[in-house]
This record gives C-alpha cells, structure tokens and sequence, in this order.
C-alpha cells in the first residue's frame, strides 16, 4: 500500500521547536531561514560544535543554554537533552536546537526529531552544510567526479569502548568510492589498516581537515599508509573530518594553483577582517 505524505505549510509562528542547522563553523555557510530561525529565538540551545561566530548572531534578548558541556565537561546525556527540548517547548515560545553541521548528518538530530513527534511537539528541520561539505569546498576538492569516484560514503569512525567498527569493509575499499569519515581522529589507524587488508591502495590520497572554515583550520595531505603517523605527528585535534579517495589528490592541483590566486581566499580575507 502506498501512503501520500503531504507536505505541512510552513507557518513559523506555529512551529515550537526548530532543529538548526549551524554549518562547519563559518557564518556565511549558515542558510538564511537558518539565520532567521537564530534571530527570532526566545531559547537557543546549542552543541560544542557551533561556532563562536555563530553564537555571537543570538539575540541577547534570547536564553542560551550549552548542552555540549557541563562541569567536568561531560556532555549532557541525549536523553536528558530530549527531555529539555520537550519541556522547553510545552512552556511556549520558540526553541531553536542549534547543531553543528546538519542535524541529520551524524548529530543524533533523529533522535530529538523522533522524541519531539512521539511528545507530540510540533518542530521542523533546517538542514546545514555538513562538515563534509564545508571541508570539501574549503580544499577544493570535489567528493565525487566523473573520472575519479562515482559515488561517495559517510561513516563514523566513532566506536564503543573495546568494539570494532563493523564496516563493509570490502564495499568500502572500492577504489571508486570517496570515504567521508567523521569522529574518526581516535581510530583512523583502524580504518586505514583494515581499508589496505580489504584491498584498498597504501597510496590512495587521503585528506585530514580540523575545524574546516574557521579561522584556525589545519589541513593535512597524506596516503592511507601514512594518514594514521601523519595525523599524530601534526597533532590534529577535533574537530577533524578525513577525506579518502582518488579525489583527494585534488587538493594538491589546487594547491599548485593557488599561487595564482593569492588575495583571492574570501574566507581568509574574512579571517583576517576579523581579527
Ligand atoms: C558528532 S559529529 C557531527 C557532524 C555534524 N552534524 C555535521 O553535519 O558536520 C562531529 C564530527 O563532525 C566533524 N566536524 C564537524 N565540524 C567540523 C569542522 N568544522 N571541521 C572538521 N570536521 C568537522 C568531525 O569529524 C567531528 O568529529
């Protein structure tokens, strides 16, 4: 049987809770209803992932409440987080849950988005540019191309303490296939072994980008034998997102080029306007 889901009108004014998309880090990546859903906010309450700059665009008159750190840093639990949103919501006015990257895209936004619908609540999503988005543009290197990948993989290289990760390891050492993973800096040792004993070239390229689009992004080149030695070596921190593929080769043409270009890098201009 097939069902006819239609599409609710968007009418903001009756919408309670609003999962937000924030984007990488760079304000300009943030969609306009994004931004307008930040400004008309009565309660923002936010993740370890979005941007300075970002929360600088709260109105004052909003309350902000950081969910991604409590005393002793620990973050506070989903469900708990869950239970706020409802809360926040049954006492009226408008909730923005602001995420880093896009709230579906490994943000745990399914889980809010499913607690909100069986609380009844009504909400809506603003997607954001995922970090892989704004890594790939930041280097300028595109995740799929015609000649080089056909398709493309997100993964988290997040794992249980004393699990492995269950991949489809064999799928993921398609030569064709470009390897977008997240939370992945604890265990890029892991994947870039079991990807060579699952047949994937030592010398694939591979890409390691921290907080892509910010001011202070670190971008790192390496091969798949070598991403796990170079990673500790240049001491990346989290946030870091890696990119693996034939495509990430890319980065270094665009590099050679980029002595063409000098003064052209808006976001660092930006930076720089900053500061
Ligand atoms: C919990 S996931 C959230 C992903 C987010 N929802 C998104 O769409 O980008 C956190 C991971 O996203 C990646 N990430 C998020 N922001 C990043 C950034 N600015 N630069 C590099 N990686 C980032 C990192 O791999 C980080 O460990």
């Amino acid at each position: 049987m097939t069902q006819q889901i239609s599409r609710p009108c968007s009418d903001p004014g009756h919408t309670f809770v609003q999962l937000v998309g924030a984007g990488p880090g760079d304000p300009g990546l943030l969609t306009i209803k994004a931004l307008r859903a930040i400004e008309a906010a009565d309660v923002v309450v936010y993740d370890r992932l979005v941007s300075d700059e970002i929360l600088a665009l709260i109105p004052a008159s909003a309350r902000t409440m950081d969910v991604g750190k409590a005393p002793g840093f620990h973050p506070v639990p989903q469900d708990d987080i869950n239970a706020l949103l409802i809360a926040l919501a049954r006492n009226g006015g408008r909730i923005v849950r602001l995420k880093g990257g896009d709230p579906f895209m490994f943000g745990r936004g399914g889980e809010e988005a499913i607690a909100l619908a069986s609380a009844q609540i009504p909400f809506e999503v603003i997607p954001g540019i995922t970090s892989a988005q704004g890594c790939a543009a930041a280097m300028k290197v595109p995740l799929t191309h015609r000649d080089l990948a056909t398709g493309v993989r997100f993964l988290t290289g997040h794992r249980r303490a004393g699990e492995h990760l269950d991949f489809d390891w064999l799928g993921l050492a398609d030569p064709g296939t470009t390897l977008v993973v997240y939370m992945g800096l604890a265990n890029i040792d892991e994947i870039a072994v079991r990807l060579i004993l699952h047949g994937r070239d030592p010398g694939t390229p591979v890409l390691a980008v921290s907080r892509a689009t910010r001011c202070n992004e670190v971008r790192l080149s390496s091969t798949l034998s070598r991403i796990a030695a170079d990673a500790k070596l240049a001491r990346l921190e989290a946030p870091t997102l890696f990119i693996i593929g034939e495509v990430a080769a890319i980065a270094a043409v665009m590099q050679r080029s980029a002595s063409f270009c000098e003064g052209l890098d808006l976001h660092e201009d930006a930076c720089v306007a900053a500061e």
